[in-house]
């Protein structure tokens, strides 16, 4: 078992990743255990593994409830969040007890804000199902719902009390949401660590194919990137955590033009933002061009966007800014913008000209 601890003080906790690591549970949430039941709250396409988790606690003297929720990103929503914690509260929940989150970004992002509030704060536990959750967002502690205004407007930081991660939970998990997710892999590589990027490029493919030993490294070496930038700036104040968002704000705005569906997944909108993020660099002269190429390159051969023309985006690049203005992340009427100097080497630049990004998207091929 790789554990990669996040230290955040009072709030530290441990990401433990193990291949077959549900089949383990009961011996890592016992020592959470109270005189009420575990409530683990779900969705409908990955109930089974949380049928598995509750046999496996009963088989433990681990008692359990279940809550299914339905899937998909309509989720995250103020109903279903008054839903949820009506039910918690009705199962009698209390402050001590921990909610196990087992799904993807949907379910953690929902049952952390709902653990959140609920009586001003509760423990809960990430078991992520996804890649993308595995590798960013079941480590950090941001937690949210969608507003009519917008995804991940209302939310909370709570940290979690522990993360679960079993790799292995990706064998039924579709190949187009594996891409989706290994682009938040590529991310890791090319915020600050150019030799993970290498990596990526000579292990992608193995990874994408369910290789465990790929898999698990990418995971763990993930998630303990992620620890170090949250350890240094849990709630994005000093710009270390922002470069998490690498090619959030190109990826933003693509998401919003095809109207956050199924279109174009987040995590693909993520892959052809950080290509888009490395190519205004290189016309800025700020990057070199071939370190563009090769991003697009390796996210081109990992059956992710990597373009305007392969994300499906014809809207000109007036359109595509004015969606980026509704960024959550704008501050004092600016957009941060995470640039790059090259592979591993990201910076935060708060004077991006947005007329400079129009005419930039605006020379990008359309399909
Ligand atoms: N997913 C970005 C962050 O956790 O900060």
């Amino acid at each position: 078992m790789r554990v990669v601890p996040v230290a955040l003080g009072a709030r530290s906790y441990e990401v433990r990743i193990a291949s077959g690591l549900l089949g383990d549970a009961a011996a890592h949430l016992a020592p959470l255990a109270r005189k009420r039941p575990f409530v683990i709250v779900t969705d409908a396409n990955v109930a089974p593994h949380a049928q598995r988790l509750a046999a496996v606690l009963a088989a433990a003297d681990l008692a359990s409830e279940t809550i299914v929720l339905p899937a998909g990103e309509g989720t995250k929503s103020w109903a279903q969040l008054e839903a949820l914690l009506d039910r918690l509260l009705d199962l009698g929940i209390e402050r001590g007890d921990h909610v196990i989150a087992l799904g993807g970004g949907v379910i953690g992002d929902l049952v952390g804000f709902a653990s959140a509030i609920l009586k001003r704060g509760c423990n809960f536990v990430q078991v992520p199902t996804t890649l993308l959750a595995q590798v960013d967002s079941s480590v950090g502690g941001k937690t949210a719902i969608n507003s009519r205004a917008g995804k991940n407007l209302v939310g909370a930081f709570h940290q979690p009390a522990l993360v679960l991660i079993d790799p292995d939970l990706l064998d039924t998990l579709p190949l187009r949401e594996q891409r989706a997710g290994y682009a938040e892999v590529v991310k890791y590589g090319l915020i600050d660590d150019a030799d993970f990027f290498a990596w990526c490029e000579g292990n992608g493919e193995a990874l994408l194919a369910g290789d465990p030993d790929a898999r698990a490294y990418a995971i763990a070496h993930s998630v303990g990137a992620k620890a170090r930038i949250v350890g240094e700036d849990e709630r994005e104040t000093t710009g270390t955590r922002a470069l998490l968002n690498l090619g959030h704000t190109f990826g933003h705005a693509l998401e919003a033009e095809t109207g956050f569906s199924d279109r174009l997944l987040h995590g693909e909108g993520v892959a052809a933002g950080m290509a888009l993020a490395f190519a205004f660099s290189a016309r800025q002269g700020l990057c070199p061009q071939a370190d563009a190429e090769r991003v697009a390159a390796h996210l081109e051969a990992s059956g992710l966007p990597h373009d305007l023309a392969s994300a499906g985006i014809t809207a000109s690049g007036g359109r595509l800014v004015e969606h980026m203005l509704h960024d959550k992340k704008m501050d004092a009427g600016t957009l941060p913008f995470l640039l790059a100097r090259g592979i591993g080497a990201t910076y935060l630049d708060r004077h991006v000209d947005l007329a400079e990004v129009a005419a930039f998207l605006d020379e990008q091929p359309r399909p």
